[in-house]
């Protein structure tokens, strides 16, 4: 009973630990405001987000696309609904991440590995094991009130499905400029940028529970094998769910930086087409 009144009362970070804890909620709220906050001001700003044939990952697929004042914006025969409709507000910026590519906002806030990393880094709550939190000693109340939007996880999943083959062909697509096929430095990057989407996607526990869970027998019949071998996969994926979290959200970043610079003309792409 002593044990609880002190931990309640004790000042935030308190603990009795000696190790170095709050290294890597350091680094990791760092990283986390780092690349959320540039990806979030990307999508605030959709210029420079087109290079034929590379588009930014930030903005696809695009639905609409701004006709005026931003340049470097993406094609409108290349939107899949054309230029912005007249209703769109005038307040809000003309970004296409508002739509398709939002889906990806919504999965990664709402994974696994992410919510632990920002509850115990910019949330402090708590810190790392055994140290005190930001949070009332007693107030925890688990992913439940406020939280429960936690749980769209598993449906955030199928919108990150669709927006995986979205990104896959946008890779593909980048294969050809004017009809012609060729390779540039654009495309290798776009390329990667859907496989390490691919990893991170297939290593979520969601995926993982949609293959291999609600079965009783693996080597039943072809199908359960199968089943079995997929699950087999995800789960070595999901193993390293942390390294391909970060890779792919450092990735996402570079694919926007590099189709910024070369789009914007600051820098020049290598490829077989000029
Ligand atoms: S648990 Fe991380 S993407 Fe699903």
């Amino acid at each position: 009973m002593t044990t609880t009144t002190v931990q309640q009362t004790a000042p935030l970070g308190s603990t009795k630990r000696i190790d170095n804890w709050w290294v890597a909620p350091l680094l990791t709220a760092g990283g986390l405001i780092l690349f959320f906050g540039y990806l979030t001001l990307r999508a605030f700003n959709a210029t420079y987000v087109w290079a034929d044939p590379y588009i930014s990952p930030t903005v696809a697929p695009p639905l609409f696309t701004a006709v005026a004042g931003y340049p470097g914006s993406v094609p409108v025969d290349h939107a899949w609904l054309g230029a912005f409709p007249g209703w769109w507000p005038s307040f809000l910026p003309q970004s296409p991440a508002f739509f398709i590519p939002a889906a990806a906002i919504a999965f990664r806030f709402t994974c696994y590995y992410y919510r632990g990393a920002y509850y115990k880094s910019p949330v402090l709550s708590p810190p790392n094991c055994t140290v005190r939190g930001a949070s009332k000693g007693g107030s925890y109340k688990g992913e439940t009130a406020l939280l429960i939007f936690q749980n769209l996880h598993r449906y955030t999943l199928y919108a990150a499905l669709f927006l995986l083959v979205c990104l896959w062909y946008e890779g593909f697509a980048a294969f050809f400029k004017g009809g012609k096929f060729g390779v540039g430095v654009g495309t290798l990057v776009m390329c990667m940028n859907a496989a390490l989407l691919t990893g991170y996607t297939f290593g979520c526990h969601s995926w993982r529970h949609l293959i291999g869970g609600k079965i009783d027998c693996f080597s039943c019949d072809a199908v359960s094998r199968g089943r079995h071998k997929m699950w087999k996969g995800s789960s070595w994926l999901n193993g390293k769910h942390q390294l391909f979290a970060w890779c792919s959200l450092v990735w996402v970043a570079t694919t926007d930086l590099y189709i910024y610079l070369v789009s914007s003309g600051a820098i020049r792409d290598l490829n077989t087409w000029d």
